[in-house]
């Protein structure tokens, strides 16, 4: 019996269609964002508070920009970030190489479904436009309660279909040009599958309960830029 998944592609395809946009992943993604990627991820890591001496972990990290806006607002951390698609982590190692900040990163081939961590090893999981492409989301869930710390915190960044049927309709003019940018920027179909993929992503108020059927508490959700990206919040209760 083949599994249920909840996503439009396999994570075969997921993989291999990320490998193959690695290379432009980072300014097709300034681009499609008109830039405010980087504003997104500067809210992430300021909901996710990072101490000094915390171990962090960011799962599909790509290409490491939510782990070096970590190192950006906290000092003396560790990071683990974990991706299936090589290519997408090769262009994190080179950046983590310029940047100087080899002591405090590894980043690791691995799946969110099967972390190979030990458990409550985290004080925190960042995750940026990833969820939404993970087979069986909930089981993913299940799997960052475990690695993280009793009280630890995990938040989410994720592009959500805006609920205003006014941002809709501005959505559905500017989407089209989606998929024409990935084309000259070499992405071809992986910028169509962004558009269908975000369609197809439960609604905000389904995430969180997912997120409280996982077992997390103090779940929240930050609505940003009209309902287009939501941020995800939750705790591991404290006391088990
Ligand atoms: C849209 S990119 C986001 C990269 C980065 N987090 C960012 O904010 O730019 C999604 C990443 O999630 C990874 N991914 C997809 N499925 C995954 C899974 N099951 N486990 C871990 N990472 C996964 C992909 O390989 C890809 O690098």
């Amino acid at each position: 019996m083949t599994q249920e998944r909840d996503t439009l592609i396999s994570a075969e395809e997921n993989r291999e269609m990320f490998d193959r946009i690695a290379k432009n992943y980072d300014v097709a993604n300034h681009a499609i964002s008109m830039g405010m990627d980087k504003g997104w991820r500067q809210k992430t890591i300021a909901l996710l508070c990072p101490f000094r001496g915390g171990r962090y972990l960011d799962i599909g990290t790509g290409t490491g920009d939510l782990v070096f806006e970590i190192l950006n607002q906290s000092r003396n951390v560790l990071i683990d970030g974990i991706d299936p698609a090589e290519q997408m982590l090769a262009v994190a190692r080179n950046k983590a190489a310029t940047l100087g900040v080899g002591d405090a990163v590894s980043f690791l081939t691995a799946d969110a479904l099967d972390l190979p961590m030990e458990s409550k090893t985290f004080d925190g999981i960042v995750s940026g436009f990833c969820f939404r492409n993970i087979e069986q989301r909930q089981k993913a869930l299940g799997e960052m309660l475990r690695v993280l710390k009793p009280g630890g915190k995990l938040v989410i960044l994720e592009a959500t279909y805006p609920a205003s049927p006014f941002v809709r309709l501005g959505y559905r003019i500017y989407t089209p040009l989606v998929p024409l940018m990935g084309k000259i920027l070499g992405g071809g179909a992986a910028y169509k599958y962004l558009v269908d993929s975000i369609e197809d992503f439960p609604k905000p108020k389904a995430v969180m309960e997912m997120f409280n059927e996982a077992g997390f508490t103090e779940i929240a959700c930050k609505s940003l830029t009209f309902g287009t990206v939501s941020i995800f919040s939750g705790v591991r209760p404290a006391a088990d």
